[in-house]
């Protein structure tokens, strides 16, 4: 029933998981590449999705065969290997930029018999170049075909792949495995709006962003190849992914949806959190038979700290009925999140304020209503994030400045030659008057704003704002020009029915 990618090139490792898992939808038969062991402890430090078995049979290219560039981009080192793929880092010496190259292998190129599946791959990825736009998913720059080896232009990111983490003596603590289970599934999210499913969400096509001490500051999910495009008319490739990670349905090869890749994600955080994938099995069939039949081992008393709440968040991705798990992404992210705002993980650091809180924060006021998840990670990301105490004087009438706050908790109020005239909270902005002044002399406060109530804002003055993508700008300008028609309005009012108003 089964065939092998590469014919009898490749050596079936029983303990592997089965790394790209697909067939034709027409046909019954199946094609497997190997992998490293699924539960991450035969895994190098360094990722390579290639099996053992496949680098035993396939002559790869050696360090001293570095291609010295790829098109124009000058080629540094090789950064990762996929089944059909190598990916290198490489700079664009006229823009003083570093990219990652993905060029699929010349024996898998579309004019050799094994190559049409990976033509499919590329073609599938290559859709994609300038489509994606989330700080949360690789952005694909640009896609050469017309070349003997295929290559994707892509973002560089600095850092390892998940797969990383999963190695029981490495594991990430639990907020943290949270905080990136909330992004991937808000940006999974922004990835099925665009019509997708991703279809193969693993450790390893999860990019983990490190700063230089090596801690991780963001993930991004990457490796689109086998994503399913639920908008285009040609064949595409159906049951891809890898059989550690995937669903009954998706093995089956039935029709899948978003809620394919949601149980996904769950099986990577159960990974994450356990340091093994929910199954694990010597065979592929004993392998699909538990991941038809058995529900995953608790992750209660697997390792400290994981609380019931915890653990039914990552049971229900996991569910074997795509109608028992989350019904969208949102619900799912707020899953996540919930965990951490009600802390029912245990917070590393305890007075962290995280990007998920911030992010949720942010998309419950008013003043973010017009904008999209992408600009609002920018928000989350760029703006200065404090927490002022009561008395505290955010303005002081005469003062000049330019910074606005938009208050995210607590209140202020608003006063006029010593008398109150406003409160304000949540979702209102203040210091804009001036931020928005022509001139100077507009520039001076003309009231006194102080905290009444415990306050936290998000503050921008005109430069940090001018660092924004002009999409974000331009949500700004419209929210800005909102909140004057609206105190326009109630001014109007005023003039018109001094009593009422009072
Ligand atoms: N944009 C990138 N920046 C840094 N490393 C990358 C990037 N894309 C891929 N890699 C590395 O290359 C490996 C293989 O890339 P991937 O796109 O998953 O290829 P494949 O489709 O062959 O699985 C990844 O596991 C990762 O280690
Ligand atoms: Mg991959």
């Amino acid at each position: 029933m089964f065939c092998y990618k590469n014919g009898a090139r490749l050596r079936h490792n029983t303990n592997a998981a089965y790394a790209p898992f697909m067939s034709s939808h027409t046909t019954t038969s199946s094609l497997f590449a190997t992998s490293v062991s699924a539960s991450g402890s035969a895994a190098p430090a360094l990722d390579l999705a290639t099996a053992p078995s496949l680098t035993g049979s396939i002559t790869l290219p050696a360090r001293s065969d570095l291609p010295g560039h790829i098109g124009k981009y000058r080629v540094l080192r090789q950064l990762g290997e996929g089944a059909t793929s190598d990916v290198f880092l490489a700079v664009d010496d006229f823009l003083h930029v570093e990219v990652a190259i993905k060029r699929v292998r010349s024996w898998a190129v579309p004019e050799n018999p094994q190559g049409q599946i990976s033509g499919r791959f590329f073609a599938a990825e290559a859709a994609l170049a300038g489509r994606l736009n989330h700080p949360n998913v690789v952005r694909i720059l640009d896609a050469v075909g017309d070349t003997e080896s295929p290559y994707l232009v892509m973002e560089y990111v600095p850092g390892v792949t998940l797969k990383s983490f999963c190695r029981s003596d490495r594991l990430l603590p639990l907020d943290q495995i949270v905080e990136l289970g909330f992004k991937c599934a808000m940006a999974l999210g922004y990835v099925f709006r665009q019509g997708l499913i991703h279809r193969d969400v693993k450790p390893a096509n999860l990019l983990a962003v490190l700063d230089a001490q090596g801690h991780i500051t963001d993930v991004k999910v990457s490796d689109f190849g086998s994503a399913l495009n639920l908008n285009a008319d040609s064949t595409q490739v159906h049951r891809v992914g890898s059989l550690a990670y995937m669903p009954p349905e998706q093995i089956e090869g039935g029709d899948v949806d978003c809620r394919a890749d949601m149980y996904s994600l769950g099986a990577v955080l159960y990974h994450l959190v356990a340091g093994r994938p929910p199954f694990d099995a010597p065979s592929q069939m004993a392998l699909m038979h538990q991941i038809y039949h058995q529900p995953p081992q608790s992750l209660v008393g697997m390792r400290s700290g994981v609380t019931a709440e915890l653990d039914a968040v990552i049971m229900k991705a996991l569910a074997k009925h795509p109608q028992d798990r989350y019904t969208d992404w949102d619900s799912f992210g707020r899953a996540l999140s919930d965990l951490v705002a009600r802390q029912l993980v245990p917070l590393a650091r305890l007075h962290e304020v995280k990007d998920s809180e911030r992010f949720n924060m942010a998309r419950g006021l008013d003043f973010f209503a017009d904008f999209g998840d992408v600009e609002l990670w920018e928000v989350v990301h760029r703006a200065r994030w404090r927490r002022f105490p009561v008395g505290y004087a955010l303005f002081k009438r005469g003062q000049e400045g330019n910074t606005f706050h938009i208050i995210t908790q607590g209140e202020v109020e608003v006063i006029r030659e010593d008398r109150h005239v406003a409160t304000l909270g949540a979702g209102t902005s203040v210091g804009e008057m001036a931020y928005l002044a022509p001139n100077p002399d507009l520039r001076r406060h003309s009231t006194d704003v102080r905290v009444t109530e415990v306050c936290t804002t998000i503050s921008f003055s005109p430069e940090s704002l001018a660092l924004l993508s002009p999409q974000t700008q331009h949500r700004f300008d419209r929210a800005f020009i909102q909140v004057l028609v609206r105190r326009l309005h109630a001014a109007h009012e005023a003039l018109a029915h001094p009593r009422r108003i009072m």
